[in-house]
């Protein structure tokens, strides 16, 4: 833009649209709101030059509204290639106050439907601040900004970039030729931007896993958040945004009704759990795999049969990998279900199920139904169909959790930033999670809204059960 603001996105045209959105969102996410409110004047953010890294929705531009609001300056990239809301992205990069024609907002590099380069393209824009800058705070949601910084200053000290061979994931070689690259352009750019970085605050499951690797083999580079694992967070959002969010990702790529279906949910964890009860809110008879004896035996409590995937992979019709783990439905599977089966992912990464596999089957043919639906054709005349091509279904057939699941998440984003920028040095080069007093200021700021009378605890009950008035109310390992 004449006024220097960078982005790439689909179409600024549908900027009115998206404002629109986020305005009825607003009035969803009254966390996001209430830290407006409570940190407008006092602007901690003031100086944060923060990366984010997360799904450009709608719900994601009040959060990035948000953090401007608090004195950030901010650059963003979504975090799937599939999950960019094009209009939401269009109203961040314009502004509540700017026009398509002189946008005043947030430089965005996003849209729907990236090829790989494209994401990556974005991923390493999402870092060069106009004035040859990198940021001083990354805000990820599945690591892959955290991994480019790692990787960069790995690959910089090595002085090279290793060579790709072709038995390695296609996106590896995307990210190896990115930082090849840089490493050409300038030596030292990872090594610079790294010692600038004040720490990472961690979206998902997969992206705190990887935190975790780094913080174990010594190579995390600056403190983390593990936004995670805020109960508020992933109790609430990994289930209840799940529970919301699968069906509508499969009614919107089939509308096949699901009501008196068989569905196989694989993986009973906190995604798995609201998956579970979202097709059985429907009327399908969900069954549930599983390699946690704790989360089988909770699955077998709540009423669901526990199989393994090989004994009912040829008479059930749904499937949703919901694990954080490879290989979990394999092409040789898929050649044996149901003509029809639905085949679906809503874990972060596309390698729960074997897309390469399937690809290359013998007499294999893709018919793409519509984007995002693809029907695949085997020889013997069957077929299956595969949502957003293994990536997660919920954000590439449908548009993610709704606005007040994720209020809860991105309030505690947003806590998160604000401790690791306004207190360096505080928080060591380690995975930290949020106070649970912070945790519970996130559901207290969401009880009105769904008009919830909290009892208030009396001074000598206080005293008899161990715990202050104010709170926190619980020990720390209680598990909700
Ligand atoms: P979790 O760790 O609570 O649950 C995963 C479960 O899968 C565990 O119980 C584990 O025992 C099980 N599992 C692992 N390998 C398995 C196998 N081979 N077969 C059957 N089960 C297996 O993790 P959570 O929080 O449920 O997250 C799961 C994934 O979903 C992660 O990749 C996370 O990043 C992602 N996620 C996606 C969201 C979305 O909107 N699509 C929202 C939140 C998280």
């Amino acid at each position: 833009a004449a006024n220097g603001l960078e982005y790439k996105v689909r179409d600024l045209s549908l900027a009115e649209f998206g404002r629109n959105e986020i305005r009825l969102a607003e009035h969803e996410m009254p966390g996001l709101m209430a830290l407006r409110e409570e940190y407008g004047d006092s602007q901690p953010l003031r100086g944060a030059r923060i990366a984010g890294s997360l799904h450009m929705t709608v719900q994601t531009a009040v959060l990035i509204e948000t953090l401007v609001a608090l004195g950030a300056d901010v650059r963003w990239v979504s975090c799937n290639i599939f999950s960019t809301q094009d209009e939401a992205a269009a109203a961040v990069v314009v502004g509540a106050d700017g026009t398509a024609d002189d946008p005043k907002g947030v430089a965005v590099f996003a849209w729907k439907g990236e090829s790989l380069p494209e994401y990556w393209w974005c991923s390493d824009q999402l870092l060069r601040w106009p004035d040859g800058e990198g940021p001083n705070m990354i805000l990820d949601d599945g690591g892959d900004v955290t991994l480019l910084v790692h990787k960069g200053v790995e690959f910089e000290k090595a002085g090279a970039v290793p060579s790709y061979s072709d038995d390695e994931p296609e996106e590896w070689g995307v990210i190896l030729d990115t930082l090849r690259a840089s490493l050409a352009e300038d030596p030292q750019r990872f090594t610079k931007m790294a010692e600038g970085i004040r720490g990472v605050s961690e979206e998902t499951t997969t992206g705190v896993h990887r935190l975790y690797e780094l913080a174990r083999d010594g190579q995390l580079l600056f403190p983390a958040i593990n936004v995670n694992d805020a109960v508020t967070k992933s109790k609430f959002d990994n289930k209840y945004g799940c529970r919301h969010s699968l069906i509508d990702g499969i009614n919107r790529a089939t509308d096949v009704l699901i009501g008196g279906k068989v569905a196989v949910v694989c993986g009973y964890g906190d995604v798995g759990k609201g998956s579970a009860e979202s097709l059985r809110g429907q009327g399908a008879r969900v069954i549930v795999t599983e390699i946690d004896p704790i989360c089988a035996l909770q699955a077998a409590m709540d009423g669901y049969q526990v199989a393994r995937l090989e004994d009912v992979v040829e008479t059930a019709d749904i499937f949703i990998t919901t694990t954080g783990n490879k290989d979990i439905i394999m092409a040789d599977d898929m050649a044996r279900m149901k003509h029809q089966a639905i085949v679906g992912n809503i874990g972060h990464f596309d390698n729960e199920i074997d897309m390469v596999g399937l690809a290359r089957t013998p007499g294999i043919t893709k018919v793409d139904i519509k984007p995002q639906v693809a029907e695949w054709q085997f020889p013997d005349g069957h077929s299956i169909i595969v949502l957003s091509e293994g990536r997660l279904l919920n954000l590439g057939n449908a548009t993610g959790h709704p606005s007040f699941v994720m209020s809860n998440s991105f309030t505690n984003q947003t806590m998160a930033q604000i401790e690791l920028f306004t207190k360096p040095g505080e928080y060591a080069v380690d995975v930290h999670v949020l106070p649970k007093i912070l945790d519970e200021k996130v559901a207290r700021l969401h009880l009105d809204a769904l008009g919830v009378r909290l009892t208030e605890l009396k001074k000598d009950q206080a005293e008899y059960i161990g715990v202050d008035v104010a709170g926190p109310y619980k020990p720390d390992m209680y598990r909700y």
